[in-house]
């Protein structure tokens, strides 16, 4: 695996990368990999002749008071990770590589960057949708590979690639979760044993929603009440929003009979925690 800092040695790596493999998948993350971000790598493997990941902790979808600073960096452990999954060329650059002093242009994807961890992380998708409209034009990648874990990015990015008519073919991948249902997260690392045991609230309260929608349910309205007594059991993890919502606008529906995306995040202790489900439609 070759691992380069600057534009120049991406764009003349994956120069070669397309006339050795042909297409070339892109995995773009922040590091602190686990085996979500692993599993993506390994469907990018399967679907394309090279793959390209990036690590970058991205400042500017932090928020003043985020955990920019203490975000987990495991750079060797990492390049070890994607060393192992044959990734043929790691992207790492420096903040002031890919944000000039002076930098001025933001991407925004109106409405769509206020809706859930938009409403609640002002900016935040402005950061994503910049960093990673920057990162496409750097790799160049025919396709790219993001978790559903992160419903609400992938619909911002979904978004900007049709609106800017960028050329890459957005891949959708699933939820990898622990053995005990919790969804993998760089940041479950700061859970204290405790609050690893609370947190699987989230994936308690997806399920009893799941349950009632295979028996019946079609009123977005009587499921977050279910979801509400369920984190009402776990009274240590406070609720940021819980949500059903259409996959692609992120607005609320009120009949999940066509489908929907049930979206949580909560906090427990002060780490906050996201999660959801596809309600496939019935209709
Ligand atoms: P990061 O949180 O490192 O996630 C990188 C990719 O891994 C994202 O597409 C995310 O959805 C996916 N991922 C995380 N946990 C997962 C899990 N349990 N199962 C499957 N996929 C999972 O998301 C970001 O970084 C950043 O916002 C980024 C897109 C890199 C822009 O800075």
């Amino acid at each position: 695996m070759q691992i380069v800092s600057t534009i120049a040695e991406v764009r003349t790596a994956v120069r070669a990368l397309h006339t050795e493999k042909g297409s070339v998948g892109f995995v773009p993350t922040m590091g602190a990999l686990h085996a979500g971000h692993r599993s993506l790598v390994q469907i990018a493997r399967a679907r394309c002749g090279a793959v390209v990941a990036s690590i970058f902790v991205n400042p500017t979808q932090f928020g003043p008071k985020e955990d920019f600073s203490r975000y987990p960096r495991t750079f060797a452990e990492d390049c070890a990770a994607l060393q192992a999954e044959q990734v043929d060329l790691l992207f790492a650059p420096e903040v002031a590589t890919m944000y000039p002093a002076d930098a001025s242009t933001v991407v925004r994807v109106e409405g769509l960057r206020d809706r859930l961890d938009g409403a609640s992380r002002p900016g935040h998708f402005d950061g994503v949708a910049t960093v990673v409209a920057k990162l496409f034009h750097i790799v160049q990648p025919d396709a790219a590979f993001f978790g559903q874990k992160d419903a609400a990015q992938v619909a911002v990015l979904r978004r900007m690639v049709r609106d800017l008519n960028l050329p890459v073919e957005m891949i959708l991948c699933p939820t990898v979760r622990e053995a005990d249902g919790l969804a993998m997260s760089s940041r479950n690392r700061y859970l204290s044993p405790e609050e690893r045991r609370q947190a699987l609230v989230l994936w308690r309260a997806l399920q009893v929603a799941e349950a009632l929608v295979k028996n019946g349910e079609q009123q977005s309205a009587r499921l977050l009440d279910a979801l509400r007594s369920v984190f009402a059991s776990e009274p240590t993890a406070r609720i940021d929003y819980l949500a059903v919502v259409d996959a692609d606008t992120l607005l609320p529906v009120e009949d999940v009979r066509a489908g929907a995306l049930l979206a949580v995040a909560a906090y427990v202790g002060s780490t906050r925690l996201i999660d959801n489900l596809i309600l496939p439609s019935s209709a």
